[in-house]
């Protein structure tokens, strides 16, 4: 029996308890049906690979998928006038075919962004409105090139620190406070009304960050420009956030007329000093016995600590369903995820929900309970 064969039968095991009527669901998708998408970010080996070992897993279990970085302004436009369409075009032919919910990430964002964008041909700073026709061309190219084909785009993401001023950033230099109602005001234009824009970043749970992204939204329907949604990116871990903080971030972004949208989701299970939580990619330590404990085996007692964690962050989310549209998983399996490289490079992680033989863990058991309240 290969390993797909056992778990389908184990599964199958598990879940037929005697005398349910209905048979339990098998998959994610399946399970949350009633609540919101499930999706996974694809890193581009998945989807340039079509005999990717994770492909599998991806078309069963999610209804959303997001490039993790082909559609990032330095992966698909590394110089003037060269554009790496390949990748993002069998992305959107991937998640066409299996009737997919397809995510634009992301439009604009400080990191993953060349420094030409950023200068004329002198090597000098650009102005502001040299900045505003660049960002345009990209967001007219990608509108012309794929217009309702994707289905979301984050518009801009993470301009926001931990104590809610603005980043700065190569963006935020030159158009200042600017940046981000120009950003909105330019995809709304480019975009099919049927396209979702939402802001997206990480640490969203902290107050500091989630009174600026209100504002923000404040601010940009005062002004009359549309924005759908807030994606809050959730690489999360076992302690942190506290679940009360992640909560009054989603019911105040829903208050304020948004969707919201889990964008990222991971839970860190490797140690971390208090100076390397959030996302920001610029942070990074070094690799020693210490911070990469499980390097072969995750033992039973910390996938037991992982179920459980995600087991509360999918009680908060089925709680809030109806603020909620999806939730997406940043990686498919423990193999994929990014957080094998950061903050720490080279580290084995475990993070997902499903672990380098492409098997359920644990927590994936955990996370399906959840979605019938169980
Ligand atoms: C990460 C990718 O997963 C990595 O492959 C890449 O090297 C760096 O970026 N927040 C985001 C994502 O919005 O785009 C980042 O993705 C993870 C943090």
């Amino acid at each position: 029996m290969n390993h797909r064969l056992a778990f389908t039968f184990a599964t199958a095991v598990v879940l037929a308890s005697p005398g349910a009527s209905a048979p339990a669901p098998a998959t994610l998708k399946e399970a949350f049906a009633d609540h919101f998408l499930m999706g996974a970010a694809l890193h581009t080996p998945i989807i340039v690979e079509a005999d990717h070992p994770a492909r599998p897993l991806v078309r069963q279990h999610f209804g959303s998928i997001t490039p993790a970085n082909a559609l990032k302004w330095g992966p698909f436009n590394p110089k003037p006038g060269v554009y790496e369409f390949e990748p993002v075009d069998t992305f959107v032919a991937f998640g066409e075919e299996h009737g997919l919910h397809i995510v634009g990430h992301t439009l604009f964002w400080h990191q993953q962004t060349p420094a030409w964008v950023f200068q004329d041909d002198a090597g000098q700073p650009i102005s502001r409105e040299a900045l505003l026709k660049r960002m345009n061309e990209r967001v007219r190219l990608l509108a012309g090139r794929y217009g309702s084909r994707i289905h979301l785009w984050d518009v801009v993401n993470e301009t926001f620190e931990d104590d809610g001023s603005l980043r700065k950033s190569p963006f935020t230099r030159v158009l200042g406070e600017d940046f981000v109602p120009e950003a909105f005001r330019m995809a709304a234009e480019a975009f099919p009304a049927d396209v979702q824009l939402i802001y997206n970043d990480y640490s969203m749970f902290m107050p500091g960050r989630r009174d600026a992204v209100l504002r923000m939204v404040r601010d940009l329907k005062a002004r009359g420009i549309r924005i759908d949604g807030v994606g809050m990116q959730g690489h999360w871990g076992l302690d942190f956030p506290k679940i009360e903080d992640a909560e009054a971030s989603i019911v105040a972004f829903a208050q304020a007329g948004m969707r919201v949208h889990i964008t990222e989701l991971d839970v860190e299970v490797l140690p971390r000093t208090p100076d390397m939580f959030g996302a920001d990619l610029n942070k990074r330590a070094q690799l020693s016995a210490e911070n990469n404990p499980y390097p072969d085996v995750f033992p039973a007692e910390m996938q037991e600590k992982l179920a459980r964690r995600y087991a509360e962050i999918f009680a908060l989310f089925v709680k809030h369903a109806d603020k909620i549209d999806r939730v997406t998983f940043w990686g498919v399996t423990d193999a994929d995820s990014w957080l094998n490289g950061w903050p720490v490079r080279g580290r084995t992680n475990h993070p997902l929900l499903f672990d380098r033989q492409n098997q359920p863990k644990p927590a994936y058991h955990a996370v399906i309970g959840t979605a019938s309240g169980k």
